[in-house]
C-alpha cells in the first residue's frame, strides 16, 4: 500500500449546475418541451442545506455550483431581490459549512427574454451578460473568491448550432457557431474585468472541456495532425483567446478520443466503459494537465466523474483519475483542486433520451421522494477528501 498525497490546502469537492439540480426553473431550456424540461430536479433550490451537510460529511472543503441568470433576472433589467437573497443565503450556508464557492456564473442556460433576442448571437449579448455579472458580483462580492464565468463554451455551442440538438437547434451552422463563440469569449473578458474590479483579489476562469485526444499509431502523420488540431481548437482554442483573462485554468475531464485517419476519426478501444458507453481513461487527465500547464497558471479539475448507476466502478475511477492528477504534481504542475462531477444525481441534459437517466451522483437520488442515498463510493471519496491523500 502507498500512500500519495497532495499539496497542503488542496481544495475537495464536487460540482452540480443550476439547472441540472436546484428544479423549478424558468429558462430556455424548459421552455423546449419535456425532454429539456428538468422539471423538480433534485429540489436542490429548497434542500440545499441537507445537500451541503452531506458534502461535509464527505470531508470536501469546497463546493461548485452555478447562478442560474434566468433566476437573478427573469424579465430584461429587472433584477429579482427574493432570488439574490437566495443565493446569498446559499452561499452563507457553504460558508458555515467551510466548503469554499466555486461559482459558475453561465452553465448553458439562458433567460427567456435574451434567448428570444438572439441569445449569443445578439452583437449585445457581451453587455446583456456583463449587466447580469456586474450585479451578481456586487451582491456577493464579500462571500465569492474564485469565480468560473463560463462553462465548457465549445460543448453548448456546438451542441445548439452545430449538432443542432440543444437549445437553439441551428443545424451545421458554422457562422452561427462562430459569432457565439466569438461572443462568449467577449462576454467573458467583460466578466473578467468587472469581477477584478469589486474583488481586486478574486480567482476568475472557465472550465474548458479537455478531451484527450491521441493518433491511434504514434508513428502516423496524418493522425498525429488530426489528433493535434482536434486538440487545438477544442482544448486550447479558447484559452488562447482568453488567456490574458484567467487567473487559473479550469477544466473537466471526461474523454479519451483515439484518433483515426478516415471516418469516423475516432476509434476507442473501449476496454472500460461507463453507463453512457463513454470510455474509461484515467491517463488522459494526465495527459489533460500537462497540455494546460503551458499557460503557467494554477489547475484546478473543475468536473470529473461517470455515470454508473450499479456505483460498481466510481470509486476506482476516483482513485485511479487521481493517481494521474497526482503523478502530474509530483512532476511540477501546480494543481491545486479536484472537484468531482457531480455530488448528486441529477438531469443530464438531452445528449440522451432519458435526461434522468445517467446517474453521475457520488448520492443517489430517489426520483419518487427525492430522497438522499449516499453511495459506496461517496465514503471512498470522503476518505481520500480527510486524508488528502490516496492509498494505492
Ligand atoms: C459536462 C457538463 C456537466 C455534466 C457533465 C456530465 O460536460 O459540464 O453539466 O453534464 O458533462
Amino acid at each position: 500500500m502507498k500512500k500519495l498525497e497532495f499539496p497542503k490546502g488542496f481544495y475537495w469537492g464536487t460540482a452540480t449546475s443550476a439547472y441540472q439540480v436546484e428544479g423549478g426553473v424558468k429558462n430556455d431550456w424548459s421552455e423546449r418541451g419535456s425532454k429539456f424540461d428538468a422539471g423538480i430536479a433534485c429540489d436542490h433550490y429548497h434542500r440545499y442545506e441537507e445537500d451541503f451537510d452531506l458534502a461535509r460529511a464527505m470531508s470536501n472543503n469546497a463546493h461548485r455550483f452555478s447562478i442560474e441568470w434566468a433566476r437573478i433576472e427573469p424579465e430584461e433589467g429587472k433584477f429579482d431581490q427574493k432570488e439574490i437573497e437566495h443565493y446569498r443565503e446559499v452561499l452563507l450556508a457553504l460558508r458555515q459549512r467551510d466548503l469554499e464557492p466555486f461559482v459558475t456564473l453561465y452553465h448553458w442556460t439562458l433567460p427567456v427574454w435574451f434567448a428570444k433576442k438572439g441569445g449569443w448571437l445578439n452583437k449585445d449579448a457581451p453587455r446583456y451578460f456583463e449587466r447580469f455579472v456586474e450585479k451578481v458580483v456586487g451582491e456577493y462580492k464579500d462571500l465569492v473568491k474564485f469565480w468560473i464565468v463560463l462553462n465548457e463554451p465549445i460543448v453548448s455551442t456546438g451542441y445548439g448550432y452545430i449538432k443542432g440538438i440543444w437549445p437553439p437547434f441551428k443545424k451545421l451552422a458554422i457562422f452561427k457557431f462562430i459569432r457565439a463563440f466569438f461572443n462568449l469569449a467577449k462576454a467573458h473578458k467583460k466578466a473578467y474585468k468587472v469581477i477584478h474590479k469589486s474583488i481586486p483579489d478574486a480567482q476568475v476562469s472557465i472550465s474548458q472541456m479537455a478531451n484527450y485526444f491521441e493518433p491511434a499509431r504514434k508513428w502516423c502523420p496524418v493522425e498525429i495532425l488530426f489528433a493535434r488540431l482536434a486538440r487545438f481548437f477544442h482544448g486550447n482554442y479558447f484559452y488562447l483567446l482568453i488567456k490574458d483573462h484567467v487567473d487559473f485554468i479550469g477544466f473537466s475531464y471526461y474523454h479519451h478520443n483515439r484518433i483515426v485517419w478516415r471516418p469516423p476519426f475516432i476509434k476507442n478501444l473501449n476496454k472500460e466503459v461507463s453507463d453512457l458507453g463513454w470510455e474509461i481513461y484515467p491517463e488522459g487527465i494526465y495527459h489533460a494537465i500537462k497540455y494546460l500547464k503551458k499557460y503557467n497558471k494554477p489547475i484546478y479539475v473543475m468536473e470529473n466523474g461517470l455515470a454508473d448507476i450499479g456505483d460498481k466502478k466510481r470509486a476506482k475511477f476516483i482513485i485511479e483519475h487521481l493517481k494521474w492528477v497526482h503523478k502530474a504534481i509530483e512532476e511540477g504542475v501546480d494543481v491545486r483542486g479536484y472537484f468531482h462531477w457531480s455530488l448528486l444525481d441529477n438531469y443530464e441534459w438531452a445528449r440522451y433520451e432519458e435526461g434522468f437517466g445517467p446517474r453521475f451522483g457520488l448520492i443517489e437520488i430517489d426520483y419518487k421522494t427525492l430522497k438522499r442515498i449516499p453511495r459506496e463510493s461517496s465514503k471512498v471519496y470522503a476518505e481520500i477528501c480527510k486524508n488528502n491523500a490516496i492509498s494505492i
